[in-house]
């Protein structure tokens, strides 16, 4: 087959992380996302991956504003997040359904003091049975990973998961933009959304405040 010139240009005028977004469309267009998920962690296309800790994180610890006891960190990727809540009185568990995704964050908290605070497993949030409850659970752009006909099964499971008056600290990645990318929502679902799964499981209040997205 002759090569398109257009298609070369195009594909020379892509930035890096515009290159990493276009393979990550390929991978998810072409496969289910349970196995999709692997493969983009094997392969490194994960645009998402800040490759370090939330500042907003880092802020809500030193501040002690994030609940102590048990915490849960699904969909942890990496895992920067997870080893930096965990302290003696804050227990975290990163849970991912990417084996890779968790040998990454193993290495990482590895490195770190409160490694021995943190339990990683290799999961899927919606048949996790843990033995308890967790006080506080922590969901970074895990959330905005799911098409928005799963997002009432994610809001039952979060609930099932919470203890009767554990907090959930959600961040989302929002696009403005008509791109099709897997874990970004629009601001207008993002609006109409969040009441309609989350009160009717009972969560008392909600909130939401616009972060600058990176993907
Ligand atoms: C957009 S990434 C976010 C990763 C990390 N929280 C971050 O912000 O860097 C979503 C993560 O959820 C994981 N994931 C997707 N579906 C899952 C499921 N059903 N159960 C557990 N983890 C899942 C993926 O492997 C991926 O690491």
């Amino acid at each position: 087959m002759e090569p398109n010139p257009n298609l070369d240009v195009k594909a020379a005028e892509l930035t890096p992380h515009q290159k990493l977004q276009a393979r990550l469309r390929e991978i998810t267009a072409s496969q289910p996302m349970e196995t999709a998920w692997e493969q983009l962690w094997k392969e490194g296309t994960s645009p998402w991956d800040a490759q370090g800790v939330n500042p907003v994180v880092a802020q809500l610890v030193k501040e002690n504003q994030i609940r102590e006891g048990r915490v849960l960190v699904p969909g942890c990727g990496s895992g920067y997040d997870v080893v930096a809540m965990a302290s003696p009185n804050r227990r975290v568990v990163g849970l991912d359904i990417s084996e890779t995704a968790l040998q990454i964050a193993k290495a990482h908290a590895s490195k770190c003091s409160s490694s021995e605070f943190v339990q990683f497993l290799n999961a899927d949030f919606f048949t996790y049975n843990p033995p308890q409850k967790f006080d506080a659970i922590f969901d970074y752009t895990f959330f905005c990973a799911f098409p928005p006909s799963v997002r009432p099964q994610w809001a039952e499971k979060m609930a099932e998961l919470l203890a009767l008056d554990g907090e959930l600290i959600t961040f989302s990645h929002l696009t403005i933009e008509k791109v099709s990318r897997p874990w970004a929502f629009q601001l207008t679902s993002c609006e109409s959304n969040i009441p309609s799964v989350f009160l009717p499981l009972s969560f008392s209040t909600y909130k939401y405040c616009l972060l600058d997205t990176f993907c």
